[in-house]
Formats: structure tokens, sequence, C-alpha cells
């Protein structure tokens, strides 16, 4: 089953230039999210994990299934001012403009074993961001994973230190 059919493209949207890829026609079909979730559990190096980072928003959807599928916590990632316990923060570049991301300080413990998930993979700011929260709580990162990357903005430069798995490629 090829999943590039169930991602959209959106011209100029969220501005002018951006060519936006929309994951919500893969949502709405079971099968292709059982497929999507059979596929990342393939790619990854091993499956002990104990904890699945989620980046807000788009990121939360396939994060929460992959922790259910690895019998591991799942870690929301969010934006600014929306986690009520102590955070570490880390601001970062994004394709179009700039934001900052913050974690729980008590979600990882030293030495847990992290998966990342996000949608899509662009300029890697969002996902660099937070690798280095994950660090800053003492998590080792076993793969950052995909639904889409993004090859030609060279994201993957940015996370370069880490191993990376994405299932659908534009390049
Ligand atoms: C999008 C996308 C990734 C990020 C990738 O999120 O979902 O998280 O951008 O961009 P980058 O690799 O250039 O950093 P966005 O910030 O638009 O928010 P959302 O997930 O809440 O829609
Ligand atoms: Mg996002």
């Amino acid at each position: 089953m090829n999943l590039e059919p169930y991602v959209r493209n959106i011209i100029d949207f969220p501005k002018k230039g951006i060519s936006y890829k929309d994951i919500t026609p893969l949502l709405l079909n079971p099968e292709a999210m059982r497929m999507a979730v059979k596929l990342f559990m393939q790619n990854l190096p091993h499956t002990n994990i104990d904890k699945v980072v989620g980046i807000e928003s788009r990121g939360f959807f396939f994060a929460t299934l992959l922790a259910e599928k690895l019998n591991a916590g799942f870690i929301p990632v969010r934006k600014p001012g929306k986690l009520p316990h102590r955070t570490h923060t880390e601001t970062y570049d994004l394709e179009y403009g700039s934001d900052t991301l913050e974690i729980h300080e008590d979600a990882i413990k030293k030495g847990e074993r992290i998966l990342l998930h996000d949608d899509v993979l662009a300029t890697g700011g969002t996902a660099a961001a937070a690798c280095k929260l994950i660090e800053k709580c003492g998590g080792e990162i076993v793969q950052c994973n995909f639904l889409v990357e993004l090859e030609f903005l060279n994201g993957i430069e940015k996370i370069s230190d880490y191993n990376v798995s994405s299932l659908i490629k534009y390049s």
C-alpha cells in the first residue's frame, strides 16, 4: 500500500510560496493509518523504547499510536505556555517564522530510550529543538521518525547526529 496518495498538497498555504503537506486524508483512512504505524514499527532499529515524544500539534496523532504499540509512555512537546508544570524551553526557526517548544522537566528519566515523532521534517528546526529538549532531560534518542520528509529543504542536516526515518520523501 502506497501512502503518498493520502497526503494532499495545498499550494500557497499558510503563505504564498509554501506547499503544505496535508495529512488529514491519511488520518481519515484507518487502513492507511494502520499501514503507517506498521511501517514506522518496521523501520525502528529496535523496539526497546521507554517513551515516545510527539511534537504539537500534528506530531501528536501518530506519536500516541506508536506509544501504545511500543508499550511506551507518550510525552507531548508543546508550544509555549501550554504545559502546566516546570519546563525546559528551546526556541527554533520554522519553515515560516520562528517558535518555541517546551517539555516537562520530569517527563524523562536519565538514560531512557526515546523515539521522537513528527508529521513533517521540513527545515529541521522543529525536530532539532525537540532533540535538544529530550537531551536536556537526559533522554537517549533512538530514532526521529516522520511521515513526510521534504528532502529539498535538507532538514536532515540539523538532526544528523540521530537515526532518522521518513515514510514519504519529496525530493
Ligand atoms: C509544521 C510541521 C512540523 C514542522 C516542520 O508544524 O507539523 O512540526 O512544521 O517544520 P521545520 O522542519 O521547518 O521546523 P507547525 O509549526 O506548522 O505547527 P502544527 O504542527 O501545530 O500545525
Ligand atoms: Mg508541527
